[in-house]
């Protein structure tokens, strides 16, 4: 093996550098990324300003993306009708040819980028980085999505009794609606719906009433790329339109991210409808802890945990929502981090230096600042005027707990001493949740004491602990955060699809 010496000194200084470097999973063929560091790569090189500038001013130019209507009730009455008599087309169709349907859209995307960054960046406030990540990530979902149905749709001859043949396959199920989150709106409603049109189903989607404008650039993407109009029918609007949807009697299944209490009010819907036993995919949000020990590495801790509670304004499931410090560093390690929150630049998310967009709409921001207010902050950033947050760190006493997801750049941090890392384990355990957990730590029985015992669905190790990767880190929770399985990751989906055997007689 070769010695450090023997590594040229490019290759080092080619080391990935940011998430948008990150290796891809095989399954994905190319690269989506906007920043790809490859020579002779489409895209931009990482760092790359004037390329930076130029998508700044294409975002800038983009014609806003028109508001489709919300549904009314009778609207998701004739939607889910027209869904279900589009499926079985829809289901037959073969698993190639749907695939390449869901391939052409990911090309699409990729055309559209900086049209969809802008109502990215109008609607959500997702920044320019943020905007790259997302598109990414829903092209990543597009082709992953493609490549596993046409591996679980084909069928396959079992083995069985001389005289015998056995054929299993797997086939959509019917009518999915898929529930989306206003804080992903493109990734993730993306992916919900790419994953259940690829597996066989039709899908009636619903993005959240905070996105609609960005969800229906998207289904016009998936029926310009070739899925029939009525196998994909978007249906604009908030709550009602849900329980509608959800209520419908041509549903076959659901696949729902966002808040647990909604989770758990869609479950409560689905058990008491007459008739079959559906399916319910929920992911949900976290209380996710990192564990800082006094072996780790301070300048390393600070990148990490200023990218994991502060970027995209904390707005994220997987964001750090408390901070876990071994009281010997704790005090230079909180410094720090303040120090760097404080160089953070809240504005216009569609301006390239800045850091952290706005919050998504004013009760959230009132939530967020009404938290604030019940403690003393240990540190708060400046914010310009307008509907942004700055980072604020919330330092708790040692027999408080955080029992809340509070969905913002508002990082809670308590101390502990050498003696505690099984109960700061007990602690995290105890919230009930199980999205994201970070560690930094330079001993390498910590690292293994700790992974194994900790309950979290994603643990990152000596890293940030947000941007999970398709098909490289399938991301998903457990307990209070969600039922599985993994969005972007081989067991997903096989929740989309039933089961069928053909067993005859030769
Ligand atoms: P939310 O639960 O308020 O809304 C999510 C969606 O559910 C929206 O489209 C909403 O209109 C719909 N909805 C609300 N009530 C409904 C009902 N009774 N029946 C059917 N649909 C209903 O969540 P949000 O505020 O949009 O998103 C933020 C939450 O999502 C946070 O808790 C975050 O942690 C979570 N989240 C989780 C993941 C993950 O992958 N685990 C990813 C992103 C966001
Ligand atoms: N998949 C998103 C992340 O990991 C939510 O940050």
């Amino acid at each position: 093996q070769a010695g450090d010496d023997d590594v040229p000194v490019a290759d080092v200084l080619d080391l990935p550098t940011d998430l948008a470097s990150m290796p891809r999973h095989p399954n994905i063929p190319a690269p989506a990324a906007l920043f790809d560091p490859r020579p002779n790569s489409k895209g931009f090189t990482f760092g790359d300003r004037p390329a930076l500038s130029k998508l700044a001013r294409a975002m800038r130019n983009a014609p806003e993306a028109p508001t489709p209507k919300a549904f009314t009730k009778a609207d998701v009455t004739a939607a889910m009708s027209r869904a279900a008599a589009a499926f079985p087309a829809w289901r037959d169709t073969a698993p190639a040819i749907r695939a390449a349907a869901l391939r052409r859209a990911a090309d699409l995307l990729e055309r559209d980028r900086a049209a969809l960054m802008s109502t990215l960046a109008r609607e959500a406030g997702k920044t320019i980085d943020d905007g790259i990540a997302e598109v990414r990530e829903a092209v990543d979902f597009l082709r992953y999505y493609a490549d596993e149905a046409e591996t679980l749709c084909a069928s396959r001859t079992l083995p069985g009794p001389t005289g015998e043949s056995n054929v299993w396959r797997a086939r959509g199920r019917g009518v999915f609606v898929t529930v989306a989150p206003w804080n992903f709106p493109l990734a993730i409603f993306l992916g919900q719906t790419a994953a259940a049109l690829a597996a066989g189903n039709a899908v009636v989607a619903k993005p959240a009433p905070q996105t609609p404008r960005i969800a229906a650039r998207a289904v016009a993407l998936l029926h310009e790329a070739g899925v029939p109009q009525d196998a994909l029918i978007l249906a604009p609007g908030g709550t009602e339109v849900g329980q509608a949807l959800t209520a419908d009697s041509h549903l076959a299944g659901v696949a729902f991210t966002g808040s647990t209490a909604t989770a758990k009010a869609i479950a409560r819907a689905l058990a008491e409808r007459d008739g079959a036993i559906l399916p319910l995919i929920a992911e949900t949000g976290g209380i996710n802890a990192m564990i800082v020990d006094a072996t780790a590495l301070p300048e390393q801790v600070t990148g990490d945990v200023v990218l994991s509670a502060f970027r995209s304004a904390g707005q994220r499931c997987s964001a750090s929502r408390i901070l876990y410090v071994q009281e010997d560093v704790a005090d230079r390690m909180l410094d720090m981090i303040a120090g760097a929150a404080a160089t953070m630049r809240l504005g216009d998310p569609m301006d390239p230096a800045t850091d952290i967009g706005p919050i998504i709409d004013d009760e959230a921001l009132d939530r967020l600042k009404a938290h604030v207010a019940e403690h003393r902050p240990r540190f708060q950033a400046k914010a310009p005027e307008g509907r942004f947050m700055p980072p604020t760190i919330i330092e708790l006493g040692r027999n408080e707990k955080l029992t809340k997801e509070v969905f913002g750049p508002v990082l809670h941090v308590k101390r502990w001493r050498a003696n505690e890392i099984d109960r700061v384990l007990e602690e995290i355990a105890a919230t009930g949740y199980g999205l994201t957990f970070g560690l930094h730590s330079r001993i390498d029985a910590t690292i293994a004491h700790v992974t194994a015992r900790v309950g979290a669905g994603n643990v990152y190790v000596n890293r940030n602990q947000i941007g999970a990767i398709v098909g490289s880190q399938p991301f998903g929770g457990r307990g209070m955060s969600g039922t599985g399985p993994k969005a972007g990751g081989p067991l997903y989906l096989q929740r989309f699809v039933e089961e069928v055997v053909v067993s005859t007689d030769t």
